[in-house]
């Protein structure tokens, strides 16, 4: 069987991130997904902290999730770390990478954490595959199916040989 992999790196400071890390590895998990594998190709998931994060992890990814929380108007320090160490490692090395994005924010509209995320990302090749996913204010339902949608489709192109 091919294996694919898929890494997703979510800061979760907060029960309400928790809950989104969750939904995401749900979706990606998802029988759904679990369908499409049916043909001989599976799927590998990983989900870690930006800080449990390291250059090898990038490299062993074949698609990224980034998951962060707005703070100061940008994306969380946690986030910015895992950059800052690993940029200049995978630069060479990651070109390509299909990636998505999700920022949670309380009362911003997330637009400073996008485009931090954007710029860097932009200077490592990376492919942003979805249009950001923002959540902001309280967790609900809908923001939980929303990025469990995220971790769907990331998962299924990869088993579907979309990227
Ligand atoms: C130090 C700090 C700075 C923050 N700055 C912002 C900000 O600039 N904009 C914003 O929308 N939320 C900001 N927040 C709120 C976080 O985005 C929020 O705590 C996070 O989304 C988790 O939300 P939750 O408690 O609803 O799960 C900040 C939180 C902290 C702790």
């Amino acid at each position: 069987m091919t294996v694919r992999r898929l890494l997703v790196v979510f800061h979760t400071p907060s029960s309400g991130t928790q809950r989104l890390a969750d939904a995401l590895e749900a979706g990606c998990r998802s029988d759904d997904v679990r369908a499409l594998a049916d043909d001989g190709v599976g799927v590998e998931v990983r989900v870690a902290s930006p800080f449990a994060t390291d250059a090898d992890d990038l490299r062993w990814a074949e698609a990224l999730v980034v998951g962060t929380t707005e703070n100061f108007g940008t994306m969380s320090g946690a986030l910015k770390d895992l950059f800052d160490r690993t940029y200049y490692d995978v630069i060479d090395d990651t070109v390509g990478l299909p990636y998505a994005l999700v920022v949670k924010g309380r009362f911003d509209d997330g637009s400073g954490t996008v485009a931090a995320v954007q710029r860097i990302v932009t200077g490592l090749r990376w492919r942003e595959v979805q249009p950001p996913t923002l959540v902001i204010g309280d967790v609900d339902d809908a923001a939980l199916a929303r990025v469990a949608e995220v971790g769907m489709t990331m998962a299924g192109g990869l088993l579907t040989g979309m990227w």
